[in-house]
């Protein structure tokens, strides 16, 4: 079930990597959107009913045998639509005008030149200016379709902005959901409010209030309940489902002693003490750092973890006496069905750790509040629900907790020093005023030790590596570049005041070839 909204745009993906930025973008301009891919554009369009369409990039070719297609009840629909790159090629072929193999294609920045103007383009783009726009392909529109005129030619794209005042239907060669568009952002709001006619109301405020009527109606008089893993995701997910449901959701945080420094009391503090929200709190170290002993493997000590989570959630939900629901902080990334074009399965690069496999074994339906939100917008509704700052605003940390920074085998010792060293570089990155600039920032404890002088005595002790990235959605990243003077005070700060660590080095790797973790 999902809430109706007032205003709405459906976009088609033709599996483009940026089609989520488009969506994105309108949500940016206060309406809501949904991706579906053209597979499943038909229903999704019905169950919608939007007041416009836009129409993705892809890495087909419409020249191409059995490519995808435009269904063809959203031209009959006599809606707005927009074609990105692919989506213009295909609306042209699909109305009748001429798509060619380019000969050679434009691969990032081009400029355009306005030469008419077009709702698109209202109060932002005059005739005869040139603007900078990011291109990315190969085929190009040679033909325009009956009723459609140029507004923007490049170079190499003759077409490269295209409208049908009439019909309302435009489109672009190149991507302006993407920030090398520096205007592309108000091109699609533009779209969205001059063309589609939209006010653009969408707000969190409005998402909280329908979604809390959503949940009543999905859940009734049955019983929730919500693990908490100490993150934003799950937190807010509880908090909304609390302010809908009161007294029948139960949170229950499984305590793996493997969170950071101060962390668990955070969490329980916060339920407990601010929301008065009914929390089991299972201290399971004891469990967690029994069974991790010995094992080395990295995804062996993911795969424990993850049974072990899943087995105590399982007992104290029992314990309570089951539940209808389970909870989750499912997000939007998590839920596109992103179309591939090459087809099989994709390599496992690491087990992540969730509770999957729970709902059908104690035979639960899902509350999944959050499934069409992006995690910055999971933030915001966080700040609208009245999480404190510093908890909403935290970074990512992923589910098997230190356990997986520290590679080797993981002791209650090490953890405990893990710890310490972290708190330094945290607080330090706080103090400076760095931590909202950064996705992630953590330490990791090596199984490598190294021989140092402290005093007059020679120590030999662990090595100690800092990682700090910057990215946009944990995909890809690459290492923060501090100021200068930032790492040798931390690593001084940490050598000195950490205790079995004498020497701190900083990981510079990207993602790829690297990944955030170093399990
Ligand atoms: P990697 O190391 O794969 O991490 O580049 C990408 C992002 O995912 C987080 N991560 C996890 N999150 N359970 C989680 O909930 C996991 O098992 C897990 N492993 C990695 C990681 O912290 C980064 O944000």
């Amino acid at each position: 079930m999902t809430v109706e909204h007032n205003e709405s745009i459906l976009i088609v993906d033709f599996g483009s990597q940026v089609t989520q930025l488009i969506a994105r973008r309108v949500r940016e301009a206060g309406v809501y959107s949904e991706i579906a891919p053209f597979t499943t554009a038909r229903e999704a369009f019905e169950r919608m009913k939007p007041q416009g369409i836009i129409l993705s990039g892809s890495p087909a070719s419409v020249l191409t045998e059995g490519s995808p297609r435009v269904p063809q009840e959203i031209f009959d629909s006599g809606l707005p639509i927009l074609g990105i790159c692919y989506g213009q090629q295909t609306m042209t072929h699909q109305l009748g005008g001429e798509v060619v193999l380019g000969d050679s294609g434009e691969f990032g920045q081009a400029f355009v030149d306005v030469v008419e103007g077009c709702a698109l383009f209202d109060g932002l783009w005059q005739v005869g200016e040139k603007h900078q726009v990011w291109m990315s392909h190969g085929d190009k529109v040679t033909r325009l379709a009956d009723g459609f005129r140029a507004v923007a030619v490049s170079p190499g794209a003759p077409h490269a902005v295209i409208a049908n005042d009439d019909k309302r239907y435009y489109a672009m060669q190149f991507h302006p959901e993407v920030v090398h568009t520096p205007d592309g952002a108000r091109l699609l709001a533009n779209f969205v409010r001059h063309v589609c006619g939209l006010h653009g109301e969408w707000t969190m405020a409005e998402f909280r209030a329908a979604k809390i009527a959503e949940i009543r109606a999905q859940v009734g008089s049955g019983r929730v309940i919500c693990g908490l893993s100490g993150g934003v995701d799950s937190a807010v997910a509880a908090v909304l489902i609390h302010e809908a449901i009161g007294e029948q959701l139960t949170c229950v945080f499984v305590d793996h002693g493997l969170m950071r420094s101060g962390e668990a009391d955070q969490v329980v503090s916060l339920f407990r003490g601010h929301y008065n929200i009914p929390l089991v709190h299972v201290n399971a170290e004891t469990l967690f750092l029994g069974g991790l002993a010995g094992l080395t493997d990295p995804e062996a000590k993911r795969k424990f973890i993850g049974k072990t989570f899943i087995e105590v959630f399982e007992d104290e939900a029992k314990k309570i006496g089951g539940a209808d629901f389970l909870a989750q902080g499912t997000l939007y990334p998590d839920v596109i069905e992103s179309v591939s074009f090459t087809g099989g399965p994709s390599v496992t690069i690491k087990s992540h750790h969730n509770v999957g496999g729970l709902p059908e074994r104690m035979n639960m339906k899902l509350v999944e509040p959050l499934r069409e939100l992006f995690k910055d917008e999971v933030r915001e509704l966080g700040r609208e629900l009245g999480l404190p700052d510093i908890f909403v605003g935290r970074h990512p940390f992923p589910g098997p907790g230190l356990a997986i920074r520290i590679p080797g085998e993981v002791t209650k010792e090490r953890c405990d020093i893990l710890r310490k060293a972290d708190a330094i570089y945290l607080e330090e990155i706080r103090n400076a005023g760095l931590y909202d600039a950064i996705w992630q920032a953590f330490a990791v404890l090596l199984p490598v030790r190294s021989v140092g002088v402290m005093g007059d005595g020679r120590t030999y002790d662990n090595v100690l590596a800092l990682r700090a990235v910057t990215s946009t959605d944990g995909m890809t990243a690459v290492a923060f570049q501090f100021p200068g003077d930032f790492l040798p005070r931390v690593a001084t700060r940490i050598v000195n005041e950490v205790r079995g660590v004498n020497r701190v080095t900083y990981d510079y790797t990207s993602k790829p070839p690297g990944t955030i973790e170093w399990e």
